[in-house]
């Protein structure tokens, strides 16, 4: 019998996707907010178990692969197999290691879990997040004002985070730090988050919750306890007072304008609950739960109409005059 041999074509393709995907993957270091750039101690728990969980996938591939090459080039055509050898090799590699290997997997997946699930010390550091469509409201226990889509913490400690939603479920998830805690209407629940170094770790709602889930991003911010100190102290502390003409004119529109309906303002007549305290809104890493940067042009923009920035929003178009809107602005960055 003719047997034909095709001729094996060198093909660039896959080995250029091959090195492009290695390029990518370099992409996942640095300040990545990946779960396997881990800051803190529950994320490391997480990626330890995802690496074991990845080398031992990796073994057995190997092993599977080795163990078909042996079968289709070295044992092609002898079908001969000797009483008893089969079946020794099935129960030792088909059931004995998988067994060890599934064992040991579930002994780490159950100590990790453990750890994640412990609770705090009693008088940990508390912080209350409150989970709305679509945005993070955030309060401090004995602290009287309240900040937005943005939690600070003392570096090095355990944080206590107690979670509510006011609607519907959200999840709150910050990859680098701790793993997902959904939110139930209707339950407080608690996870807790430990940054090992000082900086920013972004945070995402980990739940579809309509139309603006993808901008439903937070920041927690892990800083040194004196800096966390103060911080919090600010949060207690009327909101800073306007310096200049026009600050003085945005806080008059403020107040008396529509916007005191929902926001509040420390310290000043505006004490609506239905939006974000604005106390500290020119300091704040974006507008709209990560929706936009925070700077004066989207500030503007979010002002006279959110609902081209962030559809679906609570906040509607607001008759600003012309004249006023630079002046709220200008307040509104002052707010720090
Ligand atoms: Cu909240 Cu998705």
């Amino acid at each position: 019998m003719r047997t034909t041999r095709r001729a094996v074509r060198w093909r660039p393709r896959p080995l250029a996707s091959a090195v492009f995907g290695l390029c990518l993957l370099t992409g996942c270091a640095g300040d990545s907010p990946s779960a396997l750039n881990p800051g803190g101690t529950g994320a490391t728990r997480i990626a330890g178990l995802w690496w074991l969980l990845f080398w031992i996938s990796m073994a057995v591939f190997v092993e599977v692969m080795a163990l078909l090459v042996w079968a289709l080039v070295f044992r092609r055509g002898d079908v001969r197999v000797r009483h008893g050898q089969p079946l020794r090799f099935v129960t030792i590699a088909g059931a004995a290691i998988p067994f060890v290997i599934l064992v040991a997997v579930y002994g780490a997946g159950l100590r990790d879990l453990a750890a994640l699930g412990a609770a705090p010390d009693r008088d940990a550091p508390t912080v209350e997040v409150t989970g709305h469509t679509w945005w993070w409201e955030v309060r401090y226990p004995g602290a009287s004002g309240a900040t937005a889509n943005e939690i600070h913490i003392p570096v090095g400690e355990r944080v206590r985070v107690r979670l509510r939603t006011d609607d519907v479920l959200h999840s709150f998830w910050v990859p680098q730090l701790m793993p997902k805690t959904d939110l139930i209407a209707g339950e407080t629940r608690e996870t807790w988050l430990q940054a090992e170094r000082a900086g920013s770790y972004r945070g995402q709602c980990a739940e579809y919750c309509g139309t603006q889930h993808a901008h439903m991003a937070f920041l927690v911010v892990a800083q040194p306890r004196a800096e966390f100190d103060a911080w919090l102290a600010r949060l207690n502390a009327p909101a800073r007072q306007p310096q200049t003409d026009a600050e003085r004119r945005g806080e008059q529109a403020f107040v008396q304008g529509t916007c005191a309906a929902c926001h509040s303002i420390r310290g000043t007549g505006a004490q609506g609950t239905v939006g974000p305290d604005l106390s500290n809104v020119g300091s704040r890493w974006s507008i709209g739960a990560g929706a936009v940067p925070n700077d004066a042009g989207h500030l503007g923009g979010w002002i006279a109409n959110s609902q081209t920035v962030k559809p679906g929003n609570a906040m509607p178009p607001q008759p600003v005059e012309a004249a006023r809107l630079p002046d709220l602005i200008a307040y509104l960055r002052s707010l720090e």
